[in-house]
């Protein structure tokens, strides 16, 4: 059993609460917002969590995806050439950063969790942290997927499962993931999304 946090227990915070529950993990939710609305989402986020140092040598889980507005409407944020992961991952510098859980909605998620056989559906996940991959895949598993790692940080791995990338918002298994990302990885996201 490992003691998870969760800040944000929406959608998607909300399922792998449930998930990791379920498989028999220590589940703590972070509180919400009911002192009124706070928008500096990520930093204020982190600073819920005890801020970057207390983060230091724990794997945090990113499920998060680079939208906002752009040029007043909503849309994917350029985030200057770098992965919205390592974005992310530069303000808790400390912590083995691993971004998972965020290609497919949460609604598909919670209704597909637990397959079993060729049908069960592949989350995809990618870190600088070799040493956090065991534990992540462990997780990933338990939530009831096939773990399968993008790569590193960089936009030429974990790009591919960020919004735009061959593998964001669409459904694989095992066998059709692993030739994905022999494919994918490495390279440049084509910014189209799966063809
Ligand atoms: N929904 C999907 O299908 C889906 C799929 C893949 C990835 N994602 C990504 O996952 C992330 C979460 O999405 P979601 O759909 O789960 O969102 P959501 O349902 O709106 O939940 C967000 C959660 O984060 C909390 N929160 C927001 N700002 C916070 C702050 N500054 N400090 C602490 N907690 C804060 C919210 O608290 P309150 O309840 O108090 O507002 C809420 O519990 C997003 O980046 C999204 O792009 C979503």
């Amino acid at each position: 059993m490992t003691r998870i946090g969760i800040i944000g227990s929406g959608h998607i915070g909300g399922n792998i609460a449930r998930f990791l529950a379920h498989g028999g993990h220590d589940v703590v939710v972070s509180f919400s917002q009911d002192q009124g609305k706070l928008d500096a989402l990520a930093d204020a986020a982190l600073e819920q969590a005890g801020g970057a140092d207390a983060l230091a040598g724990k794997a945090v889980l990113d499920t998060t995806n680079q939208f906002g507005q752009v040029g007043g409407r909503f849309g994917v944020l350029d985030l200057g050439g770098k992965s919205a992961a390592e974005t992310n991952a530069a303000k808790a510098p400390r912590a083995a950063w691993v971004k998972a859980f965020n290609t497919l909605t949460a609604g598909f998620q919670a209704s597909s969790s637990g397959r079993t056989g060729p049908g069960r559906v592949v989350m995809f996940y990618a870190t600088n942290a070799d040493a956090a991959a065991p534990a992540a895949e462990a997780l990933i598993s338990d939530a009831g997927f096939d773990a399968v790692r993008t790569g590193t940080l960089a936009r030429t791995d974990v790009g591919h499962q960020e919004p735009k990338g061959d593998l964001y918002g669409e459904e694989f298994h095992h066998d059709d993931a692993i030739a994905a990302v022999r494919r994918l990885r490495g390279t440049i996201p084509a910014g189209t999304g799966r063809p």
